[in-house]
């Protein structure tokens, strides 16, 4: 079982936990190819999706991995809860932790938020995405794709690149890979490189590199992780053209052909087609994209089985 009562970041997880949790999902995720795809290991348990941005992937695989742990799951989105009404994040969230909640699930727009709501709940929270801070899931279930493909989350090199300056995806990947000494090539365009990264590789961690050059991040990767242009968080214009972005910045054939032979291409999605990735690509050999979404349910099985102490048996 995990030491923590929540699960707030990649940050402060060491390489023991990050394991246990990666290999708790490799024993779940068996139950996903069953006839019956359930088991009665969090029966009793109540679980809450608390969602204030707009997700697919992360809340829905949170739904089914706490339903296939047989725990009882209620989504809340901010648009049609008494958040549209002024009720604060803390009091929306006090008030469901009044109803015995056993886990808050949340994803904010202000980083830090989990962390706020971890001082004042009894249930355990899970940072379902803060902001552009961390997303620590996400970077769970990368690991465990990659680790799937490669059999191993040591001595790779991967490239991350796009949008770093609103990713917490990015974050939270660079925080896990580097615990395990793989080297990560940041590469953005110089107004998508927040200044946090150039102190995070100034202060001499030998596994974090920057690049504005794509060619420099993809030649010889194992690994190429492509984030979205998260034009929702932008209030301004922070490169001239759509056109000019996936020029220098977009995934095509041309270019993964100048990394490794048997690379691997990720995006946590949504994929902005043509703009980031080359729908040849993002639909091509190489990709591993639908496998990443199904890792998302093993590794939010183990997350809610290791946090909320399941019991009984796994059969
Ligand atoms: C990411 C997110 O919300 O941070 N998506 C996800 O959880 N799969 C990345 C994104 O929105 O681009």
């Amino acid at each position: 079982m995990l030491k923590h009562k929540d699960l707030l970041g990649i940050e402060n997880l060491s390489c023991g936990e990050i394991l246990e949790i990666l290999d708790t999902a490799e024993s779940l995720q068996e139950v996903s190819s069953r006839p019956i795809k359930k088991v009665p290991t969090l029966r009793g348990k109540t679980v809450i999706n608390l969602f204030y941005e707009a997700s697919t992937r992360t809340r829905t695989s949170f739904e089914i991995a706490g339903k296939r742990l047989s725990a009882d799951v209620i989504n809340i989105s901010a648009s049609t809860s008494s958040v549209s009404k002024g009720e604060t994040l803390i009091d929306t969230a006090k008030t469901l932790d009044s109803m015995a909640s056993d886990c808050v699930v949340v994803r904010h727009a202000s980083s830090g938020a989990p962390h706020a709501l971890s001082k004042l709940l009894k249930s355990s929270i899970v940072n379902a995405g803060d902001g552009a801070h961390e997303h620590p899931t996400q970077a769970l279930l990368d690991a465990f794709t990659i680790r799937q493909r490669k059999r191993t989350l040591t001595g790779l090199k991967v490239a991350i690149i796009g949008d770093i300056a609103h990713s917490r995806v990015a974050r939270s990947n660079l925080y896990l890979l580097t615990k395990f000494k793989s080297h990560v090539w940041l590469c953005a365009a110089p107004t998508l490189m927040p200044v946090a990264m150039d102190q995070m590789a100034g202060r001499g961690n030998p596994y974090v590199h920057l690049t504005h050059s794509m060619e420099e991040a993809v030649t010889g990767a194992d690994i190429i992780m492509m984030l979205r242009v998260q034009f929702e968080r932008m209030s301004e214009s922070f490169f001239p053209s759509v056109r000019e972005y996936s020029r220098y910045y977009g995934l095509n054939r041309a270019r993964v052909g100048q990394a490794k032979p048997d690379v691997i291409i990720m995006h946590p999605g949504p994929i902005n087609r043509g703009v980031e990735i080359a729908t040849d690509v993002a639909d091509g050999p190489y990709s591993v994209i639908l496998d990443q979404v199904a890792a998302g349910v093993a590794v939010r099985m183990a997350i809610l089985y290791l946090l909320l102490g399941g019991h009984g048996s796994t059969d």
